[in-house]
């Protein structure tokens, strides 16, 4: 079971990411959704260091390269393609990924197992 989560011409290459909320075990929790080299990838919006979200403005993941995921508390830096944790506090860590997919012009969520 899939969930239609936006356009895909919502989510420009290497552009603003959007937000949206997930139900987990642990209840509703904040996720995005951004394309990085033309793929698509999600990640529940809690930093590995402080649960804090990561935009530093809403949609905003990207630091200025637009080469990694920046966390705006402390500048935590995660690889976009993986959720990997390779600078800051939390190094070596990782994000919580979704699996999403691309059909027909639109991004779904799947089913999280
Ligand atoms: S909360 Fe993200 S780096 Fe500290």
């Amino acid at each position: 079971m899939s969930r239609l989560i936006c356009a895909s011409a919502e989510l420009p290459d290497g552009g603003d990411g959007l937000r949206f909320m997930v139900d987990t075990a642990n209840g509703a929790q904040a996720a995005f959704v951004l394309r990085w080299r033309g793929e698509v990838f999600a990640y529940l919006n809690q930093c590995a260091h402080v649960a804090l979200e990561l935009d530093w403005n809403p949609g905003k993941f990207l630091d200025a390269d637009g080469e990694f995921l920046i966390c705006a508390a402390h500048g935590a830096l995660y690889q976009p393609d993986s959720g990997v944790c390779v600078s800051g506090p939390c190094r070596g860590k990782s994000l919580p990924r979704l699996a999403v997919s691309e059909q027909n012009g639109n991004i779904y969520l799947e089913a999280q197992t």
